[in-house]
């Protein structure tokens, strides 16, 4: 390594002391993905606890579980983890007791699905009521609304109980907490909806709730939207008005990302492009709160990790689609030689597919083998739309419709 990746190297390898005072060993976060394999009916799998083994192993710092519901009402997939009261305490303290050896953390993303829960399996709800591109749901109610924090606070004890260091309450890509933040989804003329202030209203109570059950030392972090990407939906410059009272409600980490995985709208996992997406924002964000930044979204080599860290842009990276091609990327970019993953290129690909194919990756990672074939984004979509057929099924056995 010659002197310039020695910098790199301490750069990305330096711990960093979150305010709640719990410390990330280095500035590489696996970014929330949905890995889609918990059993059918919310519970934890052996096979979910290889793959989390597998990346800590690898050497990020943090690696957050994407789209664990906080009940099983709304999911976004059916191979989703629910942290209700149903759920099978020992098979998800599994997957948390991996951490704490590793000198790594696990959090879970807690959500709701909200207008994009899966419909098979749950009868949708959103801040307001849509019925467009095949998607149809109903506004929820005040007396809905109103449930969420103590809703999204009891999930967050249970992972405190089971023993993650930390969660991330997810507000981003088109889901629950991100279309209230959203003036394109968010038409409410109570309390809820109208400024970014009201909009916002939702989430820094549910932070707030969380807080007073988690207490001031446990690791609260959340995911926000720069933009939608969409018409109409929510602007940069209301995202920072977000960001700087998510800040002031004392969440320990801001991951910033972008774009939603509404039908027909641009989503930040199939997106081709090199980035990183949102560096601009993100410095902008750094001048409107003191709380730790992390970005999310198009890091695709060292170079562009180190500039960000550099830079003073933000604190943690976070990469997605890279840890799955490489689940050693973060020792190799601290410790080893720094090499760059390698990225599929896909001719073509139908709406979905790249992220359809990176799950299926990942499922390839957690039963430690390749496919017999290599997929592609359409065989990947039907693989993953067959095995959530099936865990469908299981689901409706076990839970009913939004319960
Ligand atoms: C397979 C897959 C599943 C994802 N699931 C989630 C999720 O559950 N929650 C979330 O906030 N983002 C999810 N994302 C988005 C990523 O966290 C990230 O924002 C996006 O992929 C851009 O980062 P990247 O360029 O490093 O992949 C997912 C991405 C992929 C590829």
């Amino acid at each position: 390594m010659n002197s310039g990746s020695d910098v790199a190297a301490e750069v990305l390898g330096a711990p960093l002391q979150l305010r709640c005072g719990v410390t990330l060993r280095n500035r590489l976060a696996k970014a929330a993905m949905s890995d889609s394999l918990a059993d059918g009916t919310g519970q934890a799998t052996e096979a979910q606890a290889r793959l989390y083994e597998r990346w800590l192993d690898g050497g990020m710092a943090l690696s957050i579980i994407g789209e664990v519901q906080i009940v099983s009402g709304y999911p976004e997939k059916p191979g989703n983890l629910v942290l209700d009261g149903k759920v099978d305490e020992a098979a998800v303290r599994r997957i948390a007791d991996l951490a704490a050896p590793t000198g790594g953390h696990i959090w879970p993303q807690l959500g709701h699905a909200g207008a994009m829960a899966y419909p098979p399996i749950s009868d949708p709800v959103d801040p307001s009521a849509l019925s467009v591109d095949g998607v149809e749901c109903a506004e929820m109610t005040v007396a809905e609304v109103e449930a969420l924090p103590a809703m999204f606070a009891r999930s967050a004890a249970r992972a405190k109980a089971v023993g993650f260091s930390g969660v991330e309450i997810h507000a981003a890509h088109g889901f629950l907490l991100s279309q209230f933040l959203s003036p394109l989804f968010n038409h409410r003329q109570d309390g809820y909806g109208g400024s970014i202030e009201a909009r916002s209203r939702i989430l820094v109570d549910i932070i707030d709730r969380v807080r007073t059950e988690v207490g001031p030392e446990y690791a609260i972090g959340a995911k926000i939207n720069a933009t939608d990407e969409l018409d109409g939906g929510l602007t940069e410059a209301d995202s920072l008005v977000a960001i700087e009272m998510l800040g002031a409600h004392g969440v320990d980490l801001i991951d910033i990302s972008g774009g939603t995985y509404f039908p027909g709208a641009p989503s930040s996992s199939d997106r081709p492009s090199s980035g990183p997406y949102y560096a601009d924002f993100a410095r902008r964000a750094r001048g409107v709160t003191d709380a730790a930044l992390m970005l999310t979204g198009g890091v695709k080599t060292r170079a562009d990790a180190f500039a960000l860290l550099e830079g003073g842009a933000v604190d943690v990276v976070g990469l997605a689609r890279p840890f799955v091609l490489d689940p050693d990327l973060a020792n190799e970019w601290i410790h080893g030689g720094g090499a760059n993953p390698i990225f599929p290129r896909f001719a073509s690909s139908p709406p979905g597919g790249v992220t359809a194919w990176y799950t299926m990756e990942l499922t390839s990672i957690a039963e430690g083998r390749v496919a017999a074939e290599p997929w592609t984004p359409e065989s990947a979509i039907a693989e993953y739309d067959k095995r959530d057929a099936e865990r469908a099924a299981r689901w409706n056995g076990r839970f009913g419709r939004a319960s």
